[in-house]
């Protein structure tokens, strides 16, 4: 089954069983990324088959890394190795995907004498890139686009970069990544401090790669120039999509879902903390390691929630759960404020205005702030029609609010959830989910 485009959901029966999750996607963008630039050949077990990583591989490819087609069993990567990145003959598109914009720019500004031109879709060309752009351009990059290089599309031409001690005044792992990226061909140290730390795969996988990178608190730093050798890369399955799950479990009555193979990196385990910190009954089982990241089987059983506190530290290591955890708010007992997560306004949508009107429609009180929400909990859920923005989240995160609305609910345009989570709807169908129609044309 194909991810519909309008999908009403009708569910008050328990879900039972053990299911997988994809590979993750920031994982999978890193592997194929470093794959392509090193020497040698890379394999990648458990790749995310969405279309963000799609939109990596094709732009590596035009690069000049050979990517074998894209498999969840296995891809070969022949990497073209750092420094010999071919001029691309036509303008590189990274689709809906921050993540391949913003580390593809630290790659294409330092390697030297090269035209590169990127761009996206109607969300990403409107997110901020002056992020990445102006301390690349610190570094002494040279890089054009709208708004004064704030926008996409973006053009770059290549140069020798020089290396830096970046501040960021945001905790951002894309940030931290194109600049590490970045600084690979550089002579010297580049490093970035955070106001708190972000996902550390990059940090990870660089050094299984090969490179020499150091970490010290909110300070991540790479040496270069780097050499990178191919890797056996392994992808674990990802707790951004295991938390859809993690919390239809704690809100379905009468529930127990295992996730098997979820990566459980402690830099992305917030939504772990908070749904603990709510009540929620969540175990890991089979605690394992896979390519230096620590993985495990996740348990959830059906428990009642109580609102809390969100905000400071665990934002980043939370921040693409964060509109689930606003439904498994609107669950609990009690009220939750969401607050320090104005990040979520520059998503692939405004994350908070999206989900504080989705919700509202279905029933839900809240209040919007600039950066967050405060909901009341034990929400008069009711059936109706929401809308995802095209933001895959938001759609996944409607879809299991829409398991514990009375009547059912037509999510519209569900058909973003293939940029993270392809098999989604089939996994709901697998768990017995009532999904009343399923259109298969784009509305
Ligand atoms: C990602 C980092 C996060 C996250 C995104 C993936 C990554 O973005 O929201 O989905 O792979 O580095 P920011 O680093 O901009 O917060």
């Amino acid at each position: 089954m194909d991810t519909p485009a309008v999908l009403t959901v009708s569910a008050r029966s328990p879900l039972r069983g053990r299911i997988a999750v994809p590979g993750d996607k920031s994982i999978s963008h890193r592997a194929l990324m470093l794959g392509s630039l090193a020497e040698g050949e890379t394999t990648i077990r458990g790749l995310l088959l969405g279309e963000d990583p799609r939109s990596t591989a094709a732009c590596f490819r035009a690069l000049g890394a050979e990517i074998s087609e894209l498999n969840s069993e296995l891809v070969r990567v022949r990497g073209i190795g750092l420094g010999n990145l071919q001029e691309p003959a036509d303008i590189l598109d990274a689709g809906n995907s921050g993540t391949t914009m913003r580390l593809m720019l630290g790659i294409l500004a330092s390697h030297p004498d090269r035209f590169f031109a990127i761009t996206g879709d109607r969300s990403l060309r409107s997110r901020p890139m002056g992020r990445v752009a102006e301390p690349l351009r610190q570094m002494g990059a040279r890089i054009w686009g709208r708004e004064g290089g704030k926008l996409a599309p973006l053009a770059v031409w290549g140069e020798k970069l020089q290396p830096r001690a970046y501040q960021s005044p945001v905790a951002s792992a894309q940030v931290k990544s194109c600049l590490l990226l970045a600084g690979l061909m550089v002579d010297g140290e580049t490093s970035v401090t955070e106001p708190f730390r972000s996902r550390d795969h990059s940090e990870r996988m660089l050094a299984a790669f090969g490179a020499a990178v150091s970490v010290d608190g909110n300070t991540a730093a790479v040496r270069g120039p780097a050499r990178l050798r191919g890797q056996e890369a392994i992808v674990p399955g990802d707790i951004s999509s295991a938390a859809f799950w993690l919390v239809a479990g704690s809100i379905v009555p009468d529930s127990e879902l295992t996730i098997e193979n979820v990566g459980v990196n402690p830099t992305r385990t917030g939504v772990l903390d908070i749904l603990r910190e709510m009540g929620a009954d969540i175990v890991l089982e089979n605690p394992r390691e896979a390519m230096g990241e620590p993985v495990a089987d996740l348990r959830v059983r059906t428990a009642p929630l109580r609102g809390c506190d969100i905000g400071g530290e665990v934002i980043p290591r939370a921040i693409d759960e964060l509109p689930v955890l606003a439904v498994a708010a609107a669950c609990a007992q009690g009220r939750t404020t969401l607050r320090d997560a104005a990040e979520l306004r520059v998503k692939e949508s405004d994350r908070i205005a999206a989900m504080a009107h989705e919700l509202s429609a279905l029933g839900v009180t809240l209040r919007e702030h600039p950066d967050g929400l405060e909901i009341e909990g034990e929400a008069r859920w009711h059936g109706g029609e929401v809308r995802t923005y095209d933001d895959h989240r938001i759609a996944m995160s409607l879809a299991i609010a829409a398991l514990v609305a009375p009547e059912p609910v037509a999510i519209q345009g569900m058909g973003c959830a293939a940029i993270s989570y392809p098999t989604f709807v089939p996994t709901l169908a697998e768990l017995g989910v009532n999904l009343l129609t399923a259109e298969c044309s784009e509305q």
